[in-house]
C-alpha cells in the first residue's frame, strides 16, 4: 500500500507518499480499499507537532475514509467484502488501504457519494455531538460557530438549520460571507477586521447568544465566556489558536496557554452559564454512542436536509499542496485526498 506519511515534525515539506505491505485486520476488524480520505485541521496540528493525540513520525494521519471492503478479519460477518462503506480510522486513514473497526464502518446510505462519505464522519459527528448531546439545542435559540466555513462549522450550519427557528451567527473571514449567508447563517461576523464580540454585543442588544461552538481557544474561550446570554453554554472542542504558521511555535503556544481562563463551578453556577469540552477522538470507544448519531445523519441526508461540501479533492501525491490550502485558510468546507 501507499500512505501519506509525516517523515518528521515541520512544514508541509515533511510529507511523503511511502510504499509498505498492505495491513492485515485482526478479530472485529475489516480492511478498506480507501478511495477517499478526509483531511482535518487535527491533521495539520499533527505534522506542526501541536496533537498530542497523533502517532509519532514517521505517522499517517487519517480519521475518515470511504471507499470498498476488501478483506475482513475473523468474526467480522458484516459489512461483507465487497460492499461500499464510510469509517471511522483513528489514524491511517491517509493511505490506499486501511484496517478499521467493523463497529465504526458503515455501508453508504444510498444517493452519497464516494466524496460525502469521506466528507461526513469527523465534521458531522462533531457538530451533531456538540449541538445535540453536549449543547441540547432547540428551536427559538442562538447559536454562534466559530470557523464558521470550516468542515466542521458548515456541518454545524446544516444540522442547526434541521433544528429550524435557529438564529446563527458565524465568524469567517469576509470572502466566504456570501456562501455562509447561502448556508443559512443570518449574522456572518469577518472576524479579521472586526471585533467579534462586540460585534455579537450589538447584533444582540447586549443579550449575548445562547451556545458557542469554539474551537479557536486560548483568548477566546474568555471572550465567548462573556458573550453567553443567561443559561447560554460555551463548548470548547479545539485550540486553533495554538496553529499559526507552518511550523512549532513555541512563544505563542506558551502565550497562547497562559491566556486559558480557569472556570470555577462556583462562578459558573452565580453566572448560569455552562463550559463543556469534547474530543471526538476520545469517542471512539462509545460505539452505541456513535452509532446512534450517525444512523441520525444517515436519515436526515435521506432527507435533504444535510449535504456534505467538500471544496477540494488533492492526489495523495499532493499531499503538502493539500495541507497548505487548508492551513492559508483557502477552504470553504472539506478537503479530501483520492486515495485511488
Ligand atoms: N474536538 C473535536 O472532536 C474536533 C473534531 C473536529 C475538529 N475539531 C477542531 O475544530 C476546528 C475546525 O476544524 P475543521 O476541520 O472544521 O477546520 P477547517 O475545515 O480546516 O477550517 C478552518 C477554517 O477556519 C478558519 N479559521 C479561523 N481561525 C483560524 C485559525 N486560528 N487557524 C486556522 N483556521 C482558522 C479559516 O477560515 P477563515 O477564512 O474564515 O479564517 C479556515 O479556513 C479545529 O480547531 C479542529 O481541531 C475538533
Amino acid at each position: 500500500m501507499r500512505a501519506l506519511t509525516i517523515s518528521r515534525h515541520g512544514g508541509p515539506e515533511v510529507l511523503e507518499v511511502r510504499t509498505g505491505p498492505d495491513p492485515v485486520p485482526g478479530p472485529g476488524q475489516l480492511r478498506i480499499r480507501v478511495a477517499r480520505a478526509g483531511l482535518n485541521f487535527a491533521d495539520v496540528s499533527a505534522r506542526v507537532g501541536l496533537y498530542p493525540d497523533a502517532p509519532k513520525p514517521p505517522a499517517v494521519m487519517g480519521y475518515e475514509v470511504s471507499g470498498t471492503v476488501d478483506a475482513v478479519g475473523p468474526g467480522v460477518t458484516t459489512p461483507p467484502a465487497g460492499t461500499t462503506v464510510l469509517a471511522m480510522t483513528r489514524f491511517g486513514g491517509q493511505a490506499t488501504h486501511v484496517v478499521a473497526d467493523a463497529r465504526l464502518t458503515f455501508p453508504l446510505p444510498v444517493g452519497m457519494t464516494l466524496d460525502q462519505a469521506a466528507a461526513l464522519p469527523v465534521n458531522y459527528l462533531t457538530a451533531h455531538h456538540l449541538l445535540h448531546r453536549v449543547g441540547g439545542l432547540q428551536p427559538g435559540r442562538s447559536v454562534l460557530v466559530h470557523m464558521a466555513a470550516g468542515g466542521v462549522g458548515l456541518a454545524a450550519i446544516q444540522l442547526a438549520r434541521a433544528v429550524g427557528g435557529v438564529t446563527l451567527f458565524g465568524t469567517a473571514s469576509a470572502g466566504k460571507h456570501s456562501f455562509l449567508r447561502q448556508a443559512g447563517v443570518d449574522h456572518p461576523i469577518d472576524y479579521r477586521t472586526q471585533d467579534w464580540e462586540a460585534e455579537v454585543h450589538r447584533l444582540t442588544a447586549g443579550h449575548g447568544v445562547d451556545l458557542i461552538l469554539d474551537a479557536l481557544g486560548g483568548v477566546d474561550w474568555e471572550r465567548g465566556y462573556r458573550s453567553l446570554a443567561p443559561a447560554g453554554h460555551l463548548a470548547c472542542f479545539g485550540f486553533a489558536n495554538l496553529v499559526s504558521g507552518t511550523t512549532r511555535s513555541w512563544p505563542r503556544v506558551l502565550w497562547q496557554l497562559a491566556r486559558v481562563r480557569r472556570f470555577s463551578p462556583l462562578q459558573l453556577m452565580n453566572d448560569n452559564r455552562t463550559v463543556s469540552g469534547s474530543n471526538l477522538g476520545h469517542l471512539f470507544a462509545e460505539v452505541a454512542l456513535l452509532g446512534q448519531a450517525m444512523k441520525e445523519l444517515f436519515v436526515l441526508f435521506r432527507e435533504g436536509r444535510i449535504s456534505p461540501t467538500v471544496d477540494r479533492v488533492f492526489p495523495l501525491a499532493e499531499g503538502a499542496a493539500a495541507h497548505r490550502f487548508l492551513q492559508e485558510r483557502r477552504n470553504v468546507g472539506k478537503v479530501l485526498f483520492d486515495c485511488t
